[in-house]
């Protein structure tokens, strides 16, 4: 007897097969002929893990056009944009709009989230507001912050007083921004100081690193090297890494072996950086997205983020991972059927495990949560980004939509119902 039973799905390996749960853990998977309290029919339906997003900024999203637009679309002019906007945010009004999103993202199918939160002021209103976001979402989706000194570790009078602050009040990621530092050297600094704490505190340590168009902008080389030195390896994640785009390539011929070796990870924002770099080239304009083939061919494990939704950075945004993995794969051209399977598994797996979500996947023993999609394949979901019909989260089924199909009534054409872009039904 299970409680929930989800029939006859396609999982993305291609296997169709049920899944068995009782409680919040998958207890089979297969051809389950058992009794159960409730059953989702998913036949010929992608039955995937949920999305997951390794990068956000959760206190400042749903602040679109807060105090005005971003009229120049620059990270710097966003940037001061915050800036004013964090003193002026409540901590209802920023628990208010991130649980919206939340709400958003259950929808869509995304059930973890990494979000950055600003330290940098001293009342630190966004970290009470993000943990208090935190416990309320946590039945269902899990949160993970980090302590992000947004205006600089040093540059702010009390930017390094604040990180220790925000992860003494339970913030569980260290963060980072060597590039926005006053000088190389500082930005350096910033990192051995960051890494060592890290370390002497056992936490995971994502560092926003070298978002610049600048090529000599190499931080990413420092930080591998404090990933070696204090043994991190995976639990540490370079976000963005835009100024590798730009880099002399006999210089990337000997970074990417460095940054496989220290076993960190990588996060691209691929909605975000082909909208924010670039912005100071005439033509050809940059596109700002680091080298996501050559860092996986190297073996480093690569996942999309997707940073920023209606915010003073980024003017759109539906709080869907497939959307970022399409424009990921668009950028980064991954158009061979491989590398754009691996596009959805990034959005998926590869996040979880950057993540460190230990009991993530649909296999026995697994912890219940997935999402059921209007599509055959991996690829027809990226294609598609469909409809999520059911999103289970930890065993509850948290979200359900009605398929939505196209009667179709033409001249000299059959009657039709179309189902998917892909043909009739
Ligand atoms: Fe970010």
């Amino acid at each position: 007897m299970f409680d929930l039973i989800v029939k006859g799905g396609t999982l993305p390996d291609g296997r169709v097969a049920d899944i068995g749960i009782r409680g919040d853990r998958i207890i089979e998977v297969g051809r389950i002929e058992a009794e159960a309290g409730a059953v989702i029919d998913a036949t010929g339906d992608l039955v995937s893990p949920p999305f997951v997003d390794p990068h956000f900024h959760m206190d400042a999203v749903l602040s679109y056009g807060l105090p005005r637009v971003n009229a120049s679309g620059t990270l710097l002019e966003g940037i001061s944009l915050w800036g004013e906007l964090r003193e002026q945010a409540s901590v209802d009004d920023m628990v208010a709009r991130a649980l919206r999103y939340c709400d958003w993202a259950v929808s869509m199918g995304l059930l973890a989230i990494r979000t950055h939160v600003d330290t940098t002021p001293d009342h630190l209103r966004g970290v009470t507001a993000m943990l208090e976001v935190q416990r309320t979402v946590a039945p269902y989706l899990d949160l993970q912050l980090v302590a992000f000194p947004q205006d600089g570790l040093y540059r702010s009078p009390t930017g390094r007083q604040n990180v220790l602050r925000a992860l003494d009040m339970g913030v569980g990621v260290v963060g980072g921004i060597p590039h926005f530092e006053r000088t190389m050297e500082e930005g350096a600094e910033s990192l051995c100081d960051l890494a060592r704490i890290a370390a002497e505190r056992g936490l995971m340590w994502d560092v926003h690193c070298d978002e610049t168009d600048d090529p000599q902008s190499r931080h990413v080389e420092t930080m591998a090297r404090e990933v070696v030195r204090h043994g991190l390896g995976a639990r540490a994640a370079g976000s963005h890494l835009t100024s590798m785009h730009s880099m002399d390539n006999y210089y990337v011929s000997k970074l990417i072996p460095l940054i496989a070796e220290s076993g960190m990870t990588a996060i691209p924002n691929p909605l975000i950086n082909i909208t924010l770099q670039g912005r100071h080239d005439s033509y050809p304009k940059r596109r700002g997205l680091t080298r996501v083939r050559e860092l996986q061919a190297a073996g480093v494990t690569v996942g999309w983020g997707q940073d920023c939704v209606l915010d003073p950075w980024y003017s759109l945004g539906t709080a869907d991972m497939l959307d970022v993995a399409f424009m990921g794969l668009h950028v980064a051209q991954m158009t061979h059927p491989e590398e754009m399977a691996r596009c959805f598994r990034m959005v998926t797996q590869d996040n979880a495990s950057i993540m460190g979500l230990h009991d993530y996947g649909l296999v026995p023993g697994g912890l219940a949560s997935l999402v059921v999609l209007d599509a055959g394949s991996p690829v027809e979901a990226l294609r598609l980004r469909p409809d999520r019909l059911a999103v289970v989260s930890k065993g509850r089924i948290v979200a359900q939509k009605q398929r939505n199909d196209t009667r179709l009534a033409l001249p000299e054409r059959p009657e039709q119902v179309r189902r998917r872009h892909g043909g009739a039904a």
